[in-house]
């Protein structure tokens, strides 16, 4: 039994229609946006209880209904890095489609497109801004897996609460695209428009020729001099509440 659960926690990595869950606060936002669990177990079912009636308390019921406790070796061996919190899952990926998102006509917010990303926490951090910021998508471009469970760390699990997927290559896109790049126009606050196409370069190279040169747009968020660039999880936190604020503030006076 102690080696299938192992197994199955070491399938799962590698499995496109399940996540990992490594740790309290993924667990948490997961559960929060409806995410279907098939797994649960922890090293500890009355600390993860106190814990979760600490920090969230809405969900001490649902989390007592589908975690299990297993030995501390036994949940020591089900990931690389075991969580301190004492908890890891296995849920359902939903089911999301890249290119449906590029090329909706009716997008309400901007979309946050990923070209090539190469650092699993940046990624996480950008959907966690997303997520944040109210966003309607991220997609990435290239090899990284942006539902890899160390992903899914650095967005502690909002990947449930927003549509995250990847596209080999970049297909057709709707709205506009806007390249961020340092060498673009500046930033103006409402300059965003809801149904753009945000498009961030990778952290080594920056965008590449072929997109800046689809983009209707270059924009560049000030920084002062000597300062080559941002982080790029940043970069789109930046971004995204130039447009997020802007909105927010309009939507106020229209209904004072
Ligand atoms: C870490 S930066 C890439 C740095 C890379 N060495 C380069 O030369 O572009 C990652 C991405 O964040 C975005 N970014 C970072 N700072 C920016 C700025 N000041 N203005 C606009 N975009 C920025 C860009 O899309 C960039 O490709």
């Amino acid at each position: 039994l102690v080696r299938e659960l192992v197994q199955r926690f070491r399938n799962a990595r590698r499995d496109p229609a399940l996540a990992v869950l490594e740790g309290f606060h993924p667990l948490k936002h997961a559960l929060r946006f409806d995410a279907s669990v098939a797994r649960c177990v922890t090293r500890d079912v009355r600390g993860l209880l106190e814990l979760c009636g600490e920090l969230a308390p809405d969900l001490v019921d649902k989390i007592e209904r589908v975690t299990h406790e297993v030995p501390g070796a036994v949940f020591d061996e089900l990931a690389p890095l075991p969580p301190d919190t004492g908890v890891i899952a296995i849920a359902m990926r939903p089911a999301v489609s890249a290119q449906r998102a590029l090329s909706d006509e009716e997008r309400g917010a901007p979309l946050v497109l990923l070209e090539g990303p190469a650092h699993r926490g940046n990624v996480g951090a950008v959907i966690r801004a997303s997520a944040s910021a109210g966003a309607s998508a991220v997609v990435t471009t290239g090899t990284l897996d942006p539902w890899d469970p160390a992903v899914i760390r650095g967005s502690a699990g909002l990947h449930y609460a927003i549509d995250v997927s990847r596209v080999e290559e970049l297909g057709d896109v709707r709205g506009p695209l806007i390249a961020l790049d340092p060498e673009g126009e500046a930033l103006v606050p409402g300059s965003v428009p809801s149904n753009a196409v945000l498009a961030f370069g990778s952290e080594r190279r920056g965008l590449s020729d072929a997109l800046l040169s689809r983009a209707d747009r270059r924009v560049a968020i000030p920084m002062q001099a000597g300062v080559s660039s941002m982080n790029l999880a940043t970069a789109v936190a930046v971004v995204l509440y130039a447009w997020r604020l802007a909105a927010d503030h309009k939507g106020t006076k229209a209904s004072a």
